[in-house]
């Protein structure tokens, strides 16, 4: 999905309020044809207009006029929540939509944690969504029977109980990064994406990913998002404006065809995946992961064999960019500022590791430094930069006296929470000592790089860890510093260019950058190579071909 997305959403919601979703969320189709067609489209627009008239001395600050085709909505948010509201709540009418902007993590916790029953639904996502997704996709739902299943199959099958089960293959696979690091330090972000792949399609499918750029399930994946990104893109389809038009047979309308078209080739890929599993399971092969605990569990949760398809491809689509661009963030970050924590952390590893083996999971609790690290990474570069997918509100609310209109959008921007100078003075230094020091802030972990509430990230158990093994790991392994020219001299980091140099798009992760990552001495270089050695033994059990 695209950052322009909320954009989409502002123009998917724009004719209609949240009573219209379809049958999939528990109302007919033909009665969102009649309300499409028959019922004025107006109606519900009237009504609502004349509520937010009621009410208009109450809305929350924000500016008369809105900037549209911003490829980086997230900037424009925090000049708006630094502009208006003293950073806290900001108001935007793009169409008829109400749009709230959160801008601190007080603000955002008051409403999308502690009134979550109000705030944790979605806006439409016609074409997205419901045409090109079947309603099949829980991260796109909104609050209803299906999501609520859907979701629960998500927490059981990551919750931290479930999630420590999978660390031995994050512990295998964190071995095999090590060394992809030492041999190939250059390649450095496919090693990482590499890592982050077979992570997820281990835990998930049961069979390891060596090579992400050929590997078959996570090219069928990435060709699944990239069809989802390519219809959220607003204006493209007028549909989002008439969502009647979802009713028009393919026949008279061949942007219909093609994305149902493309539907079915993700129900199939699904599908394939699930099937794959089932038959190893019925030969007695199969290795324990996600698909297994739902195939084992289906009725227990409800879900039909679609549902169960889509929900076990959910974890790639939202824990491989989110892992991996964090530990990206991370290497760029020691690039800039890595004199300044390196040496901290570095001794701190070598007093409670020693060098004659690699960090571990049970390390974590000794070393409060270098988790401090792993924190101020997540604050410090947020990849959910607009804090996850938008909320929709269900229901008239007023927050500090401003008033929030039922079926408002609601966006969280983590670029805005995270470098709100008020909760972190000099926001864009990473500064792990913060993390060391009592500081008011909501929640448990003092940033919200997983998001609030309902929705909180289902992944945080499975994804948390590997940003935090991988950073350990790293840190006790390499030296990580500005990459040198032919002559050996430094090419120097421009500040500027870099530690903004972003990506476009729903999440954001860094740009190519290049950085040199040397190993620290010959004894950590002979455990990486023993430790990869024993990992490659171990890992055999996951090989994609493996039962055969
Ligand atoms: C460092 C890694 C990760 C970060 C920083 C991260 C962050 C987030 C954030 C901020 C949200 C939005 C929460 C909200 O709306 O309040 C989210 C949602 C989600 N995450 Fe993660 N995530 C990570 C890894 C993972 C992993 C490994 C999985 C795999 C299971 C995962 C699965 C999901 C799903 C399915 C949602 C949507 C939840 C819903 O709509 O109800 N995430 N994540």
């Amino acid at each position: 999905m695209v950052g322009t997305v909320i954009f989409g959403l502002v123009l998917a919601s724009s004719c209609h309020s949240l009573a219209s979703l379809s049958q999939r969320y528990g109302r007919p189709p033909t009665l969102d044809v009649v309300h499409s067609l028959l019922t004025p489209i107006w109606v519900p627009q009237l009504r609502q207009r004349w509520r937010f008239r009621a009410h208009r001395s109450q809305l929350p600050p924000g500016p008369k006029t809105i900037r549209t085709g911003v490829r980086k909505p997230w900037l424009w948010f925090q000049e708006l929540t630094k502009e208006y509201g003293d950073g806290d709540v900001v108001y935007i009418q793009m169409g008829p939509t109400p749009t709230i902007i959160l801008g601190s993590a007080q603000a955002a916790w008051d409403l999308l944690e502690k009134r979550g029953a109000i705030y944790s639904s979605r806006p439409r996502f016609i074409m997205g969504g419901e045409l090109l997704s079947g309603g099949m996709r829980g991260l796109m739902a909104p609050s209803s029977a299906f999501w609520r299943r859907w979701r629960k199959a998500l927490h059981n099958g990551f919750m931290q109980r479930q999630s420590e089960s999978y660390r031995p293959i994050q512990n295998l696979e964190s071995r095999v990064l090590m060394h992809d690091l030492l041999t190939n330090p250059k390649e450095f972000r496919t090693h990482l994406e590499r890592y982050a792949a077979s992570v997820i399609v281990t835990v998930t499918y049961g069979r390891r990913v060596e090579d992400a750029r050929t590997d078959a399930v996570v090219r069928a994946n990435a060709e699944s998002m990239s069809r989802l990104t390519s219809v959220n893109n607003p204006g493209k389809f007028a549909i989002e404006r008439y969502p009647a038009l979802k009713y028009v047979p393919s026949i008279f309308a061949p942007w219909k065809a093609e994305v149902l078209r493309q539907r079915q080739k993700d129900i199939n890929m699904y599908l394939g995946l699930v099937n794959e599993v089932k038959d190893k399971m019925k030969r007695e092969v199969a290795v324990d992961c996600f698909t297994t605990y739902l195939i084992d569990k289906q009725e227990n949760h409800g879900l039909d064999d679609l549902e169960l398809a889509y929900a076990a491809g959910s974890p790639f689509g939202a824990g491989v960019e989110t892992s991996a661009g964090s530990l990206a963030s991370f290497l760029l970050a020691c690039v800039k500022f890595g004199q300044g924590f390196i040496p901290k952390a570095q001794a701190e590893l070598d007093k409670v590791v020693g060098s004659d083996r690699l960090p571990t999971f049970e390390d974590m609790v000794s070393l409060p430094y270098v988790t401090a690290i792993v924190s101020e990474t997540l604050r410090w570069r947020p990849i959910t930069v607009l804090g996850g997918t938008p909320r929709a509100s269900i229901a008239d609310d007023t927050y500090r006296g401003m008033f929030i209109l039922k079926g408002s959008i609601v966006i969280a921007p983590l670029w805005s929470i995270h470098l709100n100078e008020n909760d972190f003075p000099d926001p864009h230094r990473l500064l792990p000592e913060c993390f060391l020091e009592e500081r008011q802030y909501p929640g448990l972990f003092g940033h919200s790089a997983f998001g609030w509430g309902r929705r909180v990230c289902p992944g945080l158990h499975l994804g948390h860890p590997s940003v935090t093994l991988n950073i350990a790991r790293i840190l006790w392994g390499f030296n990580v510093s500005l990459a040198k020219n032919e002559r050996g001299e430094n090419i120097e980091v421009d500040m500027l260019v870099n530690l903004f140099a972003f990506s476009d798009g729903f999440n954001s992760s860094p740009l190519p950058f290049e950085c040199l990552i040397t190993a620290r001495s010959s004894k950590h270089v002979q455990v990486i190579e023993q430790e990869f050695q024993d990992a490659l033994r171990h890992l055999k059990n996951y090989a994609a071909d493996s039962e055969d």
